[in-house]
């Protein structure tokens, strides 16, 4: 027979597993949520390092899932003038990452990786492109000029000099791109006067805000190679 401390036990134990089933659903979900808390206190003390490991724990296991299934492809490009024969090339690379990444041509800079600063602007064909949203693959056969492949030997651009001579920049992480894409806006025949030069130039972003004076380097490279201007 049951006696009532027996039943007041029971009562107490089921009232115990509905509250444990509430708050945890089941033994896995408490082990995942004890995880849980103590990766937010980790979290929350180590701060950015914690979260930086960890993305690159989940970015390390992403890139050994996609490299299994992934068909990696050859082209060829020619890069200041050079050659290159690009074999095992992974299709989702980039033309920056290419450059950067693999041949080591560091000159053409990463800054938002999303089309929005031109930090990478190369030219492709002689025209100006943001290297960080053109996949090297689809540029099989372009010819490449970056920031490495404007100087003749010793002697620097006109362009590049200018920069030089009106101090076109500050810490200088624009102004590759800058001067790639000041190369192109002169022979485009978009520098004829200022608000042309600034409205063509808008894509190249400049932090340290050396607006006036690459507007200045980009005039003295125009005037010297005889391009048209204005009035
Ligand atoms: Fe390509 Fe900013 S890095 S536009
Ligand atoms: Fe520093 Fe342009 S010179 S961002």
């Amino acid at each position: 027979m049951t006696s009532e401390f027996d039943l007041r036990m029971e009562k107490d134990v089921s009232t115990a597993r509905i509250k444990k089933t509430l708050i945890f659903r089941t033994r896995t979900s408490r082990r995942h949520f004890l995880f849980q808390v103590t990766a937010a206190i980790a979290a929350f003390t180590l701060g950015p390092r914690f979260l930086a490991l960890a993305q690159a724990a989940t970015a390390g296991a992403t890139k050994t899932a996609d490299l299994s299934t992934q068909e990696a492809v050859s082209i060829r490009l020619t890069i200041n003038g050079k050659g290159y024969a690009i074999d095992q090339l992974d299709p989702r690379v980039t033309v920056l990452d290419l450059l950067r990444e693999r041949l080591h041509l560091t000159g053409s800079k990463k800054g938002c990786d999303h089309g929005q600063c031109g930090a990478c602007t190369v030219l492709i064909n002689g025209r100006r492109v943001n290297s960080c949203l053109t996949l090297a693959v689809v540029n099989d056969g372009a010819e490449i000029t970056t920031i490495e492949g404007l100087a003749d030997g010793e002697r620097l651009h006109p362009m590049q000099a200018a920069f030089i001579n009106h101090d076109g920049f500050q810490c200088g992480y624009c102004t590759p791109g800058q001067i790639c894409s000041a190369v192109a806006l002169v022979k485009e025949g978009h520098a004829t006067d200022d608000e042309q030069i600034r409205e063509w130039m808008s894509g190249n972003i400049c932090r340290c805000g050396a607006y006036t004076n690459i507007l200045a380097a980009i005039k003295e490279a125009r005037d010297q190679s005889g391009a048209a201007v204005k009035g």
